[in-house]
């Protein structure tokens, strides 16, 4: 299957798909104003949605905020791909560096990206102050040189 990764403006699409991935997004939320860019995934012929990648800029510090592929398409590579474009064009902004915080870091160690302690991290997500954070939800503080 060919496909192509492209920007988008379409929020709502790309909501649908991170919540029906199980990220902590409800597509009846208004956008968030520090989303920067967003890029789908799509086939090229039919236009379906294969993934999604959202990029925001909070104090300077830029952020892989969501990011997921499509159930019936993971492991054929379209993430990696997505994520390589991705850290490519956030680089174009001199950004220096890249942060997320996630349930995969196994997936995001693959790709350079390295784990950060609470304590040396910038405090750049709601998940800091999450009720459940580190209590029933453990996700990982990443960060990856993209220079
Ligand atoms: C995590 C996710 C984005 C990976 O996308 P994908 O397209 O399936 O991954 P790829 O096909 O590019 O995988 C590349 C490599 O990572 C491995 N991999 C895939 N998912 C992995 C995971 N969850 N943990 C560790 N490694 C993983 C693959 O086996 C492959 O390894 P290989 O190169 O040695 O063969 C996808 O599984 C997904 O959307 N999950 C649900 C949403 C999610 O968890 N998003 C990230 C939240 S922080």
């Amino acid at each position: 299957m060919k496909y192509r990764i492209i920007e988008t403006e379409d929020y709502y699409s790309l909501a649908v798909l991170f919540k029906e991935s199980g990220l902590e997004v409800n597509p009846e939320d208004v956008k968030p104003e520090s989303i920067i860019k967003m890029w789908r995934c799509e086939n090229s012929q039919s236009g379906e949605l294969l993934g999604g990648a959202i990029v925001q800029l909070l104090n300077g510090i830029y952020i892989l905020k969501d990011f997921a592929i499509t159930e019936k398409y993971r492991n054929c590579g379209i993430g990696k791909e997505l994520l390589f474009h991705v850290e490519e064009e956030v680089a174009k902004y001199g950004a220096g560096e890249m942060w997320l915080v996630g349930k995969t870091p196994e997936y995001y160690k693959k790709f350079g990206w390295e784990k950060v302690a609470f304590e040396d991290a910038p405090k750049f997500s709601k998940c800091f102050v999450c009720r459940q954070y580190n209590k029933t939800c453990f996700p990982s503080i990443m960060k990856k040189e993209i220079d």
